[in-house]
């Protein structure tokens, strides 16, 4: 009798000692799990990918006053003969001081100061030739060019009014001060549209009508025509080794107007 009630006494402990086991393990558990949790969340988290990947919708592509917009054969401005508000004359050399057509929306008249700082620096003397021009003075000059040598070889350098980049403000075409294949394409050849090609993305611009890219642009190659984007876009564009807003966007484009 007593050693069965020894052997109950065994059983029980054993099993309370058990129980106490089970119960501690088990309370543990739950404390593990979200530790395990967050370090899987760590490496997938979907909002760290989001933060690190490029936000092509931060601004739009078809508001004439934005940043990213695309101007070309196939996207005009809307409305045709908007003019933006905050136009600035960029404290470097102009070919004409004081003239409308040397102004810039202020962001790019101050990176354009501080790309033409960063020429000085390595030795070249840049100056602007035209940036921003408005419906009026695009109109004169592409009635220019079509009086001269014909609508088809018009439309190849120069855009109609409503259509170029230079109606928004972003644009500008630069020359060296020693005026040196000014608009001509051995401009590209030279130390300073050299230059400009390789460090233009770093202030924030880009060349705008690459020689390879004309069906995507709808213009031959103007070395000495840069586009402001900001050096979010630019440095991504690089990093990415696309040349076009066209491409990157995957916005339409080409040579014939819409
Ligand atoms: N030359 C450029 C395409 C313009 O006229 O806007
Ligand atoms: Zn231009």
């Amino acid at each position: 009798m007593r050693k069965r009630l020894i052997v109950l006494v065994v059983i029980a402990v054993l099993a309370m000692a058990g129980l106490w086991w089970f119960v501690g393990h088990s309370a543990s558990a739950p404390a593990k799990q979200p530790t395990t949790t967050n370090n899987n969340q760590r490496s997938t988290n979907p909002s760290t990918t989001q933060k690190d990947a490029f936000d092509k919708t931060k601004y739009s592509v078809t508001d004439p006053s934005s940043l990213w917009v695309i101007v070309n054969k196939q996207h005009p401005l809307n409305p045709i003969n908007y003019a933006p508000g905050d136009l600035h004359y960029p404290n470097v050399t102009l070919r004409v001081a004081g003239a409308a057509e040397m102004q810039m929306r202020a962001s790019a008249a101050s990176a354009l100061e501080q790309m033409f700082a960063g020429a000085a620096q390595a030795g070249y003397k840049l100056q602007v030739s035209t940036a921003y021009r408005g419906y009026n003075y695009q109109k004169t000059l592409y009635d220019g060019y079509v009086n001269s040598v014909g609508q088809a070889a018009a439309d190849q350098e120069s855009a109609r009014p409503g259509y170029s980049e230079h109606q928004t403000g972003w644009a500008v075409d630069i020359r060296s001060q020693s005026d040196t294949c000014s608009l001509e394409a051995c401009f590209g050849t030279t130390p300073e549209g050299r230059w400009l090609a390789t460090n233009a993305y770093t202030y924030g611009f880009i060349l705008r009508y690459p020689a390879d890219k004309v069906s995507v642009t709808g213009y031959e190659y103007e070395p000495w025509h840069f586009r402001y984007i900001g050096t979010d876009l630019s440095q991504e564009l690089h990093k990415q080794h696309i040349e076009t807003l066209e491409e990157f966007f995957n916005v339409t484009g080409g040579t014939t107007y819409h």
